[in-house]
């Protein structure tokens, strides 16, 4: 099995992301890490709880991580995600502990726990808890087999500003840091989850399951689309997030590139882009796989048929 740990800022699309992974045999969850990001970190916590608690995984240590940007105001995005960032049905608050250790300290001593090159770090949100980790224990970076994030565009570019990707915008300094850290990257953006889109007999599949995790993703899916379809005329919600796990899963489904990633950092105008050099125009090195496309049909199959094991 693959060891990873989830950081993340739920959000609808986290939280399935999250279902997805603890419905997988292949993958083994060390740990969930919250940070501030869709909503503030009080609530990403919150709901990273809520989501283990739907699955039957109580198991699963949630650690509160880092509550704003390494160097900026937090920026949240509640006129997707909704109030609680969870927002669709009604929620109780969970039951489950929130572990008493941050989220970094989380993150340093697992890496330095575990074999080197076996823990791959599932970043879903704005990268502030692992470049922040990278910072307070630069010895743990070598020790992360992979980096497989949600983040960034190219093609499709911005959802929060023209020129950014929300994960990448809230924290700029973070993401700059952990593209340049030399840990093998896989990136995730808008173009491909973009393409992961809820249509409505893909939502059905969900319902029809019949379970309360059906019920509720089908529930959260009609929520967040409602942003998407208004604001871009989407055919449904993209599934951003759960595209981190998929890739894990299944990389047969993606393709990509190994091209050179640089974040911007110092322009208001186009701060937090991801600058992709897809047609290897300079001669900057390669430091990610930049996943270009899905199969989408390929993607909910997987999906719905894990969901379907909770
Ligand atoms: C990303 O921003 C968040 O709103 C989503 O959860 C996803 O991680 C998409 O830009
Ligand atoms: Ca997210």
């Amino acid at each position: 099995t693959q060891k990873i740990i989830i950081d993340t800022d739920p959000g609808q699309d986290d939280a399935v992301a999250i279902l997805l992974a603890l419905a997988s045999p292949e993958l083994e969850v060390l740990g969930i890490t919250a940070v501030a990001g869709n909503v503030p970190l009080e609530l990403t916590a919150r709901n990273a709880r809520i989501v283990c608690e739907l699955a039957g995984r109580t198991d699963i240590p949630v650690y509160a991580g880092c509550d704003r940007p390494i160097a900026r105001t937090l920026v949240t995005a509640e006129h997707v995600h909704g109030k609680t960032g969870l927002d669709g049905p009604p929620l109780a608050d969970p039951q489950m502990p929130l572990q008493p250790e941050h989220g970094v300290t989380f993150l340093i001593e697992t890496l330095r726990a575990e074999d080197p090159g076996t823990v791959t770090l599932c970043p879903l949100g704005p990268l502030t808890n692992i470049a922040t980790a990278f910072r307070q224990a630069p010895d743990i970076v070598d020790r992360v087999q992979r980096i497989v994030l949600m983040g960034g565009a190219y093609f499709q570019v911005g959802n929060i500003t023209p020129a950014a990707e929300f994960n990448i915008y809230v924290d700029p300094e973070a993401a700059k840091e952990v593209f340049a850290a030399g840990v093998p990257l896989t990136v995730l953006p808008l173009d491909v989850t973009h393409k992961a889109l809820t249509t409505a007999p893909r939502v059905q599949a969900f319902r029809d399951l019949g379970t309360r995790v059906g019920e509720m993703v089908s529930a959260w899916t009609d929520f967040f689309e409602r942003f998407d379809k208004e604001k871009y005329g989407s055919a449904g919600a993209p599934l951003h997030d759960p595209c981190v796990i998929a890739w894990l899963l299944r990389p047969d489904l993606f393709t990509g590139r190994e091209v050179n990633v640089e974040i911007e950092v110092d322009s208001p105008l186009t701060r937090g882009m991801t600058v992709a050099d897809w047609w290897r125009v300079t001669d900057r090195a390669p430091n990610a796989l930049f996943i270009g496309d899905l199969d989408a049909d390929g993607f909910f199959g997987l999906l719905t048929e894990r969901l379907a094991r909770l």
